[in-house]
């Protein structure tokens, strides 16, 4: 049963390796927020559990960064924000998710969403916006699975990429 949940040190191996493979195969999204590979990654638990706490941002709303864990194995990892500032309410939206390339099409995605919206349903939160790319299919049928619905698309600034924005009720 894939579980969702924050990080501890036991967990180093296998995020380090999920974070490599990210790296690799999508160099352009960030998998692992405020993390560098010199950085002891105590520190770096302890980082995640004061953001879920409101502090220490770093210029984020308050969050939970957690892992999606299989047998042990970080397969992926969401991004939960309690709150929306100018910059999530158009593109970022309250959870980002992301499944190392090796462990897609499973429905990983799919699931991790669902706890995502179970943690923001369980803190009380009544509505919750989640975003992606018009071309990301993998990923709106993600949400649309889940339940979301279509609010509209929006340009990012300097791009001509559309951004599909969805509201799920919880
Ligand atoms: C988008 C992403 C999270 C999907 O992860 P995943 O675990 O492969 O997704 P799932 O296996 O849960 O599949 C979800 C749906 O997408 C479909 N899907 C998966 N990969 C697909 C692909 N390459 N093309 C088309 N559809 C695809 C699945 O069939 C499923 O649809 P269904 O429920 O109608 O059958 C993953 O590709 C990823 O991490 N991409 C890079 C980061 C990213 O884009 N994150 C989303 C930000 S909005």
């Amino acid at each position: 049963m894939l579980e969702l949940r924050f990080l501890t040190k036991n967990d180093e191996s296998t995020f380090r390796a999920a974070v490599d493979e990210f790296k690799l195969h999508n160099p352009d999204w960030e998998f692992a927020f405020h993390f560098s590979d010199s950085m002891k990654f105590e520190d770096y638990c302890d980082l995640l559990r004061n953001q879920s706490e409101g502090r220490d941002l770093r210029g984020f709303v308050p969050n939970s960064y957690m892992g999606a864990f299989l047998n042990g194995k970080c397969v992926g990892r969401a991004s939960i924000r309690y709150e929306l500032n100018d910059m999530l309410s158009a593109i970022g939206g309250h959870i980002g998710y992301g499944v190392i390339p090796s462990q897609r099409g499973k429905g990983y995605a799919r699931e991790i969403l669902r706890l995502a919206l179970e943690h923001l349903k369980a803190r009380n939160l009544n509505r919750a916006l989640v975003t992606c790319s018009d071309h990301n299919v993998a990923s709106i049928r993600t949400i649309e699975a889940n339940g979301g619905i279509l609010e509209n698309k929006i340009s990012r600034a300097g791009s001509n990429e559309l951004t599909r924005r969805y509201w799920f009720n919880l």
